[in-house]
């Protein structure tokens, strides 16, 4: 009998992956933040994606694990193919998305999948040859004159039953080879969205768009009214606020309204994959979105994904999805989190920009501390070819120090961020800021005194400030400077008690000097190191 159970507990070894325990990674509320819960903890995503092709091939990525290890990445978003896994018609090879499973733990990176599927980058390239072979099946889009392009249409059942199928299959594979939880949330689609044109014309989309918008549809928006974007709200107020009708009639002619309609119909096609994948393991899901290029039209950019102007619609559509997300290939990465902050969306970039930008380091801080971001993941991370010289490297490590004090702290209020906002075209606005937080008012600068301004990249300095109690801050960054004043009417003044740089070692404490005279301008100011991150406790009086 022993020896039988001894047996048995060998093979559950060897198949089943030992299991972690823990509850599925889930997302969580913590007030007005909306945390990711790894292992039954907050965590925090200090993340990379990966180049397109280089998760095809586990031996090209193999030397490349410790140059992401030395990036102090803890999590890797990686692609799985439809063609890969399912070349033949519901026979499944999951061979490589275990070998990237065993890498990332090897390595002790937790995993986010990206589901390259019937959509990437508004095209179908990575749909199984089956499908590219059949369109008589699996329909493709048609433009205006009738041409078909080669791009899934939305509006085939088939299409939309083979990807939900396939990505059944991935994650009840999912669900039992990956016990440890190493994957912890699923991308569906890859910024899903219509190019040439705003929408498909192809005989059942054009039938969908002489009919009435779906009841569904406008009872989100009644029911949010309050909430919905701006501008979806004007043109469906300014249409008379319809409760029925068409399209057209609902929110005017024009490309506006195609667009609106794009957005719904790939909103209901993500949402049947996600849903078949969620009721085998429910993972938390999103879709991202390519943005849109100021001043060009849907269709000249891509148009209907889950853009800022179309969330609520995506929202509507897609409820299966628990958030949306921007990749940011602009410079003016602020101006895109923001819309994306909302009470009813999580914030969690999964391109931000190309990995190699000096920014990258600033950007993950102000995402995570002033908009509560889960975390952000710069593009092409395995391209980065010295990481000892990327200041991600040092923006992670920090982060990952003092992880556990701003996940404590994220929707509390008591925590916020700066930097330095780029505009669309590039330019850095270096002009001081001003916030309030524990009682003081901060005054925040991002230029070097004694260094010409021409040698400064103030885009790459920001912080993270913590009230961690009465007095009381812990202040984390690069090429910030604060100075502070008294809210308090009996006494208006405030002094620097002491400043302490130092680290979190397995989450306590070191103190390194005591910093004074020259490093805190003879105690008028904290400053932190331009060169590299830093930590620093600060206590404040008043007088
Ligand atoms: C955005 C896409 O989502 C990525 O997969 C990749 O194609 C990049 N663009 C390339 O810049």
């Amino acid at each position: 009998m022993l020896r039988l159970s001894l047996v048995v507990f060998a093979l559950a070894g060897v198949f089943a992956d030992a299991a972690s325990g823990a509850s599925i990674p889930h997302l969580r509320k913590q007030g007005v933040a909306t945390q990711l819960i790894v292992d039954d903890r907050p965590f925090l995503i200090l993340g990379g994606e990966l180049a397109n092709s280089s998760a095809s091939n586990l031996a090209y990525l193999k030397p490349r694990w410790p140059r992401l290890a030395q990036l102090n990445l803890n999590t890797v978003l990686a692609p799985v193919s439809w063609e890969l896994i399912e070349p033949e018609q519901g026979r499944f090879d999951f061979a490589i998305v275990d070998g990237l499973i065993r890498d990332a733990r090897a390595h002790d990176m937790r995993l986010v999948l990206l589901w390259f599927g019937s959509w990437k980058n508004s095209m179908s390239s990575y749909v199984p040859a089956w499908i590219k072979r059949d369109p008589k099946r699996f329909e493709r889009v048609r433009t205006p004159d009738g041409r078909q392009v080669d791009i899934l249409s939305a509006f085939s059942e088939s299409n939309r039953e083979a990807d939900a199928a396939a990505f059944r299959a991935l994650l009840a594979h999912l669900k039992t080879f990956d016990q440890r939880r190493t994957v912890i949330m699923v991308q569906v689609e890859n910024e899903v969205a219509m190019l040439p044109v705003a929408r498909e014309y192809g005989a059942a989309a054009n039938a969908a768009y002489a009919g009435a918008v779906p009841q569904r549809l406008l009872e989100f928006l009644a029911q949010h009214r309050e909430r919905l974007h701006p501008t979806l709200r004007s043109v469906w107020e300014s249409n008379g606020s319809k409760t029925r009708g068409s399209w057209e009639s609902v929110f005017g002619p024009g490309i506006a309204t195609e667009e609106i309609f794009t957005a719904w119909h790939y909103a209901r096609y993500v949402d049947a994959v996600a849903q078949a994948g969620k009721a085998e393991y429910p993972l938390p899901m999103f879709a991202n979105a390519a943005l849109n290029r100021p001043r060009r039209l849907p269709g000249e950019y891509p148009s209907g994904g889950p853009l800022p102007h179309l969330i609520d619609i995506w929202k509507a559509g897609a409820p299966t999805l628990d958030f949306l997300s921007p990749d940011i290939y602009f410079p003016n990465f602020q101006d895109w989190i923001a819309p994306y902050a909302r009470r009813d969306n999580a914030l969690f970039v999964p391109e931000a920009n190309r990995a190699g930008r000096p920014e990258a380091g600033a950007e993950a801080f102000l995402a995570i501390g002033r908009y509560d971001a889960m975390g952000v993941s710069p593009f092409s991370i395995d391209s980065v070819e010295d990481p000892t010289k990327d200041r991600l490297s040092g923006a992670y490590a920090t982060l990952q120090q003092i992880a556990p004090i701003v996940l404590e702290h994220q929707g509390t209020g008591r925590m916020t961020a700066v930097q330095p906002p780029v505009s669309y075209e590039g330019a850095v606005d270096t002009s001081p800021q001003q916030f309030e937080l524990g009682g003081y008012r901060f005054h925040a600068t991002f230029l070097h005194q004694w260094t010409p301004v021409g040698e400064q990249r103030p885009a790459t300095h920001g912080a993270i400030i913590v009230n961690l109690g009465e007095d009381e801050f812990l202040v984390a960054g690069s090429g910030v400077y604060l100075e502070f004043e008294s809210l308090d009417a009996t006494r208006r003044e405030a002094g620097i008690e002491s400043i302490w740089e130092g680290e979190f070692a397995e989450g306590r404490w070191m103190p390194g000097r005591l910093l004074n005279g020259d490093e805190s301008h003879q105690g008028r100011r904290l400053m932190l190191p331009r060169e590299e991150f830093g930590i620093q406790k600060l206590r404040l009086y008043r007088y």
